[in-house]
């Protein structure tokens, strides 16, 4: 089993930059890259509401577009700005589609943490079963 401390605390990190003035709900996320590097994302929201960005995708988009497009986990926490978070931060449906384009569903590791000591792990394809992918239009 993975030691996922390292993108836990990441995620953390990740959430100070959160930008969340509308929801006051700050995410952060980490990825861990099948290359071992992490890649962090905080949700930025839009006065545009609609136009909000979760921190999944954020990590997600900046990965991809620095060619790193195989992972192995992505950590993610939510709440206010505590090194403890009150809840899980589960991915919305979004997210966990856009994480399915670039994964294998029962390879891919989703960490929802409330601390690092304090977390639930799942595959992708538990949270996103019978998912629709790349392969499907083959
Ligand atoms: N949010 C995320 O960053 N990730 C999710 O998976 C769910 C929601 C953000 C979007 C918005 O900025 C705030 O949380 C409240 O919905």
């Amino acid at each position: 089993m993975l030691d996922y401390k390292g993108i836990i605390e990441a995620a953390f990190e990740a959430r100070r930059n959160s930008y969340a003035p509308y929801s006051h709900y700050r995410v952060g996320a980490a990825l861990l890259c099948k290359d071992g590097t992490i890649v962090k994302g905080c949700n930025i929201e839009n006065a545009s509401y609609g136009l909000s960005n979760c921190a999944e995708r954020t990590a997600v988009f900046k990965a991809v577009s620095e060619g790193k497009t195989r992972f192995e986990a992505i950590a993610v926490v939510g709440g206010s700005d505590d090194t403890q978070a009150k809840d899980y931060a589960y991915p919305c449906g979004a997210c966990r589609q856009v994480l399915r384009e670039f994964c294998s569903p029962e390879q891919l590791r989703v960490i929802v943490a409330k601390s690092v000591d304090d977390y639930r792990e799942y595959r992708l394809s538990e949270l996103l079963p019978d998912s629709f992918g790349p392969d499907s239009l083959v």
